[in-house]
């Protein structure tokens, strides 16, 4: 099946630029409500996803909680309605500007990645006459067995303190007055299509509860991060992730208990879907040895293919004429400037808008400047036909 885009709408509009299907957004966030409610599931949306204040509010208004990972994520958040009760800040290098701004706005939860942190939350705490409430990121020890780029939770990561660690956490948290533990948080890596290692993430988790339970630590919150894949090869076929899978690996792994909220963080699987990168062919390049489309889209629109070499499916929007094989490639002045090799496309030609699909999440927001490009611009299936260019 392939995608209808309002080619027709695109006419008057510089590319390249974001694309949003709000129907598919609305479907998934449908759908991910209508599972988490079977097991009361907290749902919190992971802001670096995609950061767009549209996608932002229209995730707000659909009543889910905010991941944040910077002060400027925790602005956006605000701004785009998110109650600041339902806004936690992870990340291993929190500013004393981010936590003075956290406390200031009440965020409902800290996720400390290391004790330095945690001593540093409760002195800016102490002086400001607040309790900072806060859970332990705890480094698993599990292998999300995806990209080494986006793996957070084995021992060569940064992120989260080793259980090892726990005592000596325990023991500073005893020692201090103006920090109080809420919860435990794990987050164990990003496009993770193996749900087993979820199910040892799940195992571990009560592993991890039942030692602390034996130190008396008693939990109300535990966080599972996020992490869940989307298809990339298939989005028409596959356009809602398996949210039912997912939240089954935790039901059937992890207890339930009265007093204890079990949270989550998507981002990739509630946005990845509903973006497309739109660029123009600016030139066909047949060269001797394979053929080049060349886009006025670069990787400063898109760095993933880039950065992680990961595949975006591309689709040729303007034409149906007998497939022929490319290198798809931008602008930029570097040869990783490239989206794909080899690849069939409907017979490319100068002016064909091209459709980069699956770019909802970590497209816009990983957009950047290089070659003093200008960051793409963002167009939504429910406004795009009343501009008025
Ligand atoms: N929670 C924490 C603490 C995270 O670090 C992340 C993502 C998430 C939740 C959301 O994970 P998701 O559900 O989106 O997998 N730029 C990379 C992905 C980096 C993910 C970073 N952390 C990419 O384009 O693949």
């Amino acid at each position: 099946m392939k995608k209808q885009f309002p080619i027709e709408a695109f006419g008057n509009l510089q590319t390249p630029f974001y694309y949003y299907d709000m129907d598919i957004l609305t479907e998934t966030l449908n759908s991910i409500v209508e599972e988490a409610n079977k097991y009361n599931y907290y749902v919190h949306y992971a802001v670096k996803a995609n950061a767009n204040p549209r996608i932002l509010s229209a995730i707000s208004r659909a009543k889910f909680g905010a991941d944040c990972v910077s002060g400027g994520e925790i602005l956006a958040a605000l701004e785009a309605g998110f109650p600041e009760e339902k806004i936690v800040f992870a990340g291993v290098g929190k500013a004393d500007w981010e936590i003075e701004l956290g406390l200031d706005k009440n965020i409902s939860c800290f996720n400390v990645e290391s004790i330095p942190e945690l001593k540093i939350i409760d002195q800016i705490a102490a002086a400001k006459g607040k309790i900072a409430k806060v859970a332990i990121r705890i480094n698993p020890e599990v292998d999300a067995h995806t990209h080494s780029h986006i793996t957070t939770g084995t021992r060569e990561d940064k992120f989260g303190i080793n259980f090892e660690q726990i005592d000596q956490v325990i023991n500073t948290l005893d020692s201090i007055s103006s920090v109080k533990l809420t919860g435990i948080h794990f987050h164990i890596g990003s496009q993770i299509t193996e749900m087993e290692s979820f199910a040892t993430l799940s195992i571990k988790a009560v592993e991890i509860e039942r030692y602390l339970t034996q130190r008396r630590v008693f939990l109300e919150n535990i966080n599972f991060g996020g992490g869940l894949g989307i298809d990339y090869k298939s989005p028409d076929e596959n356009p809602l992730p398996d949210f039912k899978a997912w939240f089954e690996i935790f039901r059937k792994n992890f207890p339930t208990r009265p007093g204890r909220k079990i949270h989550f963080e998507p981002g990739r699987s509630l946005v990845g879907q509903c973006g497309s990168l739109i660029s123009k062919v600016l030139y066909v390049k047949e060269g001797s040895f394979k053929s080049f489309a060349i886009l006025d889209a670069g990787f400063t629109d898109l760095i993933r293919p880039t950065l992680y070499g990961a595949g975006h499916k591309i689709e040729n929007l303007s034409s149906d004429e007998v497939q022929d094989i490319y290198d798809v490639v931008g602008p930029v002045c570097e040869s990783s400037d490239c989206f794909a090799r080899a690849v069939k496309l409907n017979k490319v030609h100068r002016g064909d808008y091209l459709a980069l699909r699956s770019a909802g999440a970590y497209g816009e927001s990983m957009a950047m400047q290089y070659n003093c490009r200008s960051l793409p611009k963002s167009y939504f299936s429910d406004t795009i036909q009343n501009l008025k260019i």
